[in-house]
């Protein structure tokens, strides 16, 4: 790799070969992941898998038995002050003063840590959706709303991971999209990387690049899930059309295809073709006449496929 490149995709947060052993037993046991620069990586494991202990051991709220973290460089276990300088997290509720403002919680805050500006409160309660809300008493805020006060004062001195231990529980689904959104926003216009925890694939996998899998403690895979496919691999396509019979007629006929299913009154089928052969078929259904409405790639494969890394219904 150049001194471009290394440049350009710093590594932020290493985690290598930690482990974290109470008397016998292994909660976390030679895990190994890496995060770069403005990535949003998913930590992904049913309950009990390890990933609180995990975020305790990156944040220093609990010792490592083995291995050590790097932030920036810096090792946790030697440059301790430095390496959690660049972190913001938040570990379980963050609690706040329910009688005050958002603002006056932020601005307690701010007193007590160096660097960090008044004009730096209004720039994160922006960030995380808050300026309408921010004079308004905590106890009135939603727990959403609290979420994002909590995300706005881990942001306030400027870290360069964020790392959150499932922010979306208890959230409704709205609360859950919205979340989503700030969480995407905040690392692109803070170019900052974030790490985020979950039990449930699907909650994460729409706003993650990575997801890590673990479960007992170990590492059970790293899945990337924004680079494109890799052109071979094969991909499970659901088609909206006008006439699936015709198309069932048309794809027939074409090697490259394979048809999965064709259900809904006729106007939908599902298709498995390699995610080169795409255009081939598309091609084919227009040279028919045949309208495609919509194309949507079937992700129940990665769901199939995290129940079979966890072990399938541990996973709530
Ligand atoms: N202080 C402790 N002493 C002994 N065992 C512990 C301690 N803290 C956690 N554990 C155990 O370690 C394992 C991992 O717990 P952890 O809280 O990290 O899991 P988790 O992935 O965060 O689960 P959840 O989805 O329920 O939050 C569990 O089996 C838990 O019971
Ligand atoms: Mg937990």
């Amino acid at each position: 790799m150049s001194v471009l490149e290394l440049e350009t995709y710093p590594t932020v947060l290493s985690v290598n070969q930690v482990s974290k052993k109470i008397g016998s037993k292994y909660l976390v046991n030679r895990l190994s992941f890496d995060i770069q620069k403005g990535e949003i990586v998913g930590l992904l494991g049913p309950n009990g898998a390890g990933k609180t202990t995990t975020i305790r051991m990156i944040v220093g709220l609990i010792s490592m038995s083995e291995g050590d973290i790097l932030v920036k460089g810096k090792s946790v276990r030697r440059h301790f002050t430095e390496a959690i300088s660049h972190i913001g997290g938040i570990i379980e509720n963050p609690e706040f003063y329910g009688y005050m403002s958002g603002y006056d919680n932020l601005k307690q805050y701010q007193r007590m840590t160096e660097g960090i500006t008044k004009g730096r409160i209004q720039e994160v309660a922006k960030l995380v959706g808050l300026e309408q809300a921010l004079h308004k008493k905590v106890k009135a805020y939603s727990l959403g709303m609290r979420q994002r006060l909590g995300i706005a004062q881990a942001l306030l001195h400027r870290p360069s991971i964020l790392i959150l231990d499932e922010p979306t529980n208890g959230l409704d689904p709205a609360g859950i999209r919205e979340m989503r959104d700030y969480l995407k926003q905040i690392a692109r216009e803070e170019g900052i990387a974030i790490l985020v925890s979950s039990h449930l694939l699907s909650e994460i996998e729409l706003m993650c690049s990575r997801i890590v899998v673990i479960q007992q403690g170990e590492l059970v895979t790293v899945r990337d899930l924004d680079t494109p496919q890799n052109e071979m691999e094969y991909v499970k396509l659901k088609l909206r059309i006008d006439d699936a019979g015709r198309a069932k007629e048309r794809l027939q006929r074409m090697e490259e295809v394979t048809i999965a299913g064709i259900a809904a009154e006729q106007r939908e089928i599902t298709v498995v073709v390699r995610d080169r052969h795409v255009p081939r078929l598309v091609q084919a259904l227009g040279e028919e006449r045949i309208g495609l409405y919509r194309m949507e790639e079937s992700r129940e494969s990665l769901e199939d496929e995290f129940l079979k890394w966890t072990g399938g219904n541990c996973i709530a």
